[in-house]
């Protein structure tokens, strides 16, 4: 399963990915705004500035939401930096401009999905990457990771080669519970990756052994 961090943060970045395990970078219009950065060079400079960072994909969201203005955009999104990924929204002028970004070899993240018909879609239009939501979802009561489940279900009937890249990731159970499924990519903050690393009986075995080294000194 690859790790993509959910920021636009440089440090958080940074430090997922000293800790050598990071695949790519997810980033949205909120995740940048959180960040202060606005402006549309500003914002293509900070894709760039992550892309120096990492060594995988870099997910960049067009803000139009029309076909013409989505390929305009993609086309410059795509020609910043070849590690970037045109993150398109799961809309019906989307779904066109996922066509054909495909058709010209264009890698693309489909964002906003929150149902197997729509994860369908992106997938027949030949979308890279399909990123079901699975906290927002949670949180209105409904079961993230069974969407995911379903996907996966759905691709391998008919061998999609869409990436299923499990989003809006809220704790490490989610990370855990997505790779027992089976999602080929979680995005997800800093601290539910870190979250991964606890257990109180390493923390507690690892303080034994360095008091019982200490005692022979
Ligand atoms: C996906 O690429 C999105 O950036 C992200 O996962 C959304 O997560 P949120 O629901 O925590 O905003």
């Amino acid at each position: 399963m690859k790790f993509f961090i959910d920021t636009a943060n440089l440090n958080e970045i940074n430090e997922a990915h000293d800790l050598g395990i990071l695949d790519g970078v997810t980033t949205n219009p909120s995740l940048m705004a959180k960040e202060g950065i606005s402006g549309d060079s500003n914002i293509l400079k900070h894709y760039s500035e992550i892309c120096n960072i990492v060594d995988g994909d870099v997910s960049a969201e067009v803000i139009s939401t029309d076909f013409d203005g989505m390929i305009r955009e993609g086309k410059i999104l795509s020609d910043l930096n070849s590690k970037i990924v045109v993150k398109v929204p799961m809309i019906k002028d989307g779904v066109k401009a996922i066509k054909y970004f495909s058709n010209h070899n264009i890698r693309t993240n489909c964002t906003l999905v929150f149902s197997v018909g729509q994860a369908l879609l992106a997938a027949k239009a030949g979308a890279t990457y399909v990123s079901p939501f699975i906290g927002r979802l949670d949180d209105i009561s409904n079961d993230g990771l069974n969407l995911i489940k379903e996907i996966k279900d759905v691709y391998s009937n008919y061998n999609y080669q869409t990436e299923i890249l499990a989003a809006s990731i809220r704790n490490t159970m989610h990370i855990i519970n997505c790779a027992k499924i089976g999602a080929d990519v979680i995005t997800s903050p800093l601290e539910s990756i870190l979250g991964l690393l606890s257990h109180p009986l390493t923390d507690s075995g690892l303080e034994k052994f360095l008091s019982d080294y200490n005692k022979g000194k």
